[in-house]
């Protein structure tokens, strides 16, 4: 009994410390307008300003889309539509934007959410 709830608690815990590390889902959604011109279109190609293939956020890691982020606004990653939009987001936004991702299917509605 007592070892249950233990356990209940400790999972709490780490959900609670989970949820905080990986930003707010809910603000990301609020936030994603900007990203959703490229990366929602389905196929994941947009046509402007050259066709060219959009990756695919939805459903990827939030650590993953974080790190692309924070490398295109250190420059580390080269591609000039992505370095400015990285350069106008603060690392909460990011962690917002990458929470909100990993927990969608790519435009899809994650059921109860
Ligand atoms: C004008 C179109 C456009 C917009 C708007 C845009 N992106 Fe991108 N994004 C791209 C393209 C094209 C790439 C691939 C770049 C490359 O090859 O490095 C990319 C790459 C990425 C990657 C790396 C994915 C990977 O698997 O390597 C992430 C993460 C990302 N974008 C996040 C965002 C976020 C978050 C926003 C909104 C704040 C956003 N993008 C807005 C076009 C766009």
């Amino acid at each position: 009994m007592s070892r249950t709830r233990l356990i209940i608690a400790a999972l709490a815990a780490a959900l609670a410390t989970t949820a905080q590390a990986a930003g707010d889902p809910a603000a990301g959604r609020q936030k994603n307008f900007q990203c959703m011109g490229c990366h929602g279109i389905p196929g994941w190609k947009t046509a402007f300003p050259e066709v060219y293939q959009v990756p695919k956020l939805g459903g990827q890691h939030a650590a993953y889309i974080v790190s692309a982020l924070k490398q295109y606004k250190a420059g580390d990653r080269d591609h000039a539509t992505m370095r400015s939009i990285a350069a106008g987001l603060s690392e909460q936004d990011m962690e917002d934007i990458a929470a909100y991702y990993a927990q969608s299917a790519g435009g899809a509605t994650v059921a109860g959410k």
